[in-house]
């Protein structure tokens, strides 16, 4: 039976955290009688030793608070930064488990939090994750914690930027987050009523998206607005980085290998986001004045959404029974109206990217956006 279990959120903070950890906390300490504790900052504070009782009063109030009460950071166990060093320190996570007399770790993050709770697994640990990102990126769960209501504030920015635009006739290039994936941008975009929908994973052609602009002015509408995902890239820039790649895959080195990813990653960085440069040549080829908005972190803060705070609380109280059943090295995932676990191998190292022929892009198509292709 287990007694202690202990929660850290790692990675980019998300609308609905709070929530997750009253539910698993709530139900544990109310259904199971066991002792809850947090973690501060992530894997980072699990390494410190430095937690907060989770009893029912710290749980009181905080279901609708946006971030985090226990603070996050994206540290990994196995490369902390510490005194300008980088250090593995997974095996002082591992003695400060049994120091806590830790039954289960509950870790709530996106992918990067999934590799890093997956290594404290293969140490032995009993762990379990519950996946929340803004991004909505995270394989084998309908969604994650945090989607809705990011969901919500990037098309409600959307929706004021329209009348904005039309006044001035302009185009505004609205940039929502996702480096990798688009499910924002897209998902936003169709809500929001965007013309056009730049995601990375359709690479995008600027003449085919001026031509758009250009056929909306010439119909009687000589304004536009652009949702483009901060990792949108055009088809240029994608080729270019698809023949990195293909060479960093013939490196049979492994430190030359390591060091071709890394110059890869930079390269990728600073091509992608160019979103100030793609405005100034949509002005440039449609002869509409372009400005840009960036929602940036607006997407993460402030009150979660009913969707996320049931969302959290669901996967945060299924997290509660799973652990008194003993099953561990699962991810608590959303599956229809249900919960299911999910073991952590079929998890980690995936990204849930939107497929091409998914609903939404066709969706998309059909009311006329232009994405980028065609
Ligand atoms: O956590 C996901 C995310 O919000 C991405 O959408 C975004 O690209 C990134 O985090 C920003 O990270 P940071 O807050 O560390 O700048």
């Amino acid at each position: 039976m287990a007694k202690f279990i202990g929660i850290l959120t790692a990675g980019g903070d998300s609308p609905g955290l709070n929530a997750a950890i009253r539910g698993i906390g709530k139900a544990a300490d109310g259904i199971y009688r066991m002792q809850v504790i947090g973690f501060k900052d992530g894997f980072r504070g699990l390494m410190e030793n430095r937690s907060i009782s989770l009893d029912r009063q710290a749980l009181s109030g905080i279901l609708t608070r946006g971030g985090t009460i226990l603070g996050t950071s994206r540290d990994k166990p196995h490369k902390m930064p510490i005194g300008g060093k980088i250090i593995d320190m997974t095996d002082a996570i591992v003695e400060n488990y049994k120091k806590n007399h830790l039954d289960c770790l509950v870790c709530i993050g996106g992918g990067g939090t999934h590799k890093n709770a997956y290594r404290l697994v293969e140490k032995g640990l009993n762990i379990i994750t519950l996946p929340k990102t803004i991004d909505n990126d995270v394989p084998e769960t309908d969604i994650t914690i945090g989607f809705d209501t990011a969901l919500s504030i990037a098309t409600d920015a959307i929706d004021r930027l329209h009348s904005t635009a039309h006044s001035h006739h302009r185009i505004i290039v609205v940039e929502v987050m996702g480096h990798r994936a688009g499910w924002l941008a897209l998902g936003a975009g169709i809500a929001g009523g965007a013309d056009v929908i730049l995601i990375p994973e359709i690479p995008y052609d600027i003449n085919i998206v001026a031509e758009s602009i250009l056929r909306r002015s010439r119909m009687g509408s000589p304004f536009s607005i652009v949702a483009v995902a901060e990792g949108a890239l055009s088809k240029e820039v994608a080729k270019e980085l698809a023949e990195m790649e293909k060479k960093i895959e013939k490196i049979s080195d492994p430190e030359e290998k390591e060091k071709a990813k890394k110059e890869f990653k930079l390269a990728r960085s600073l091509k992608e986001s160019n979103t100030m440069q793609l405005a100034a040549k949509l002005e440039e080829l449609t002869g509409l004045e372009s400005r840009v908005t960036i929602l940036g972190h607006l997407q993460r803060g402030g009150t979660p959404s009913a969707a996320d705070r049931l969302l959290a609380t669901r996967l945060g109280t299924a997290c509660a029974d799973y652990i008194n059943k003993g099953i561990f090295g699962i991810m608590v995932a959303a599956c229809g109206e249900k919960t299911k676990p999910v073991p952590l191998e079929k998890v980690v190292g995936r990204k849930k990217t939107v497929p091409p022929d998914h609903e939404w892009i066709k969706t998309a198509r059909s009311v006329g956006t232009c994405m980028g292709d065609e």
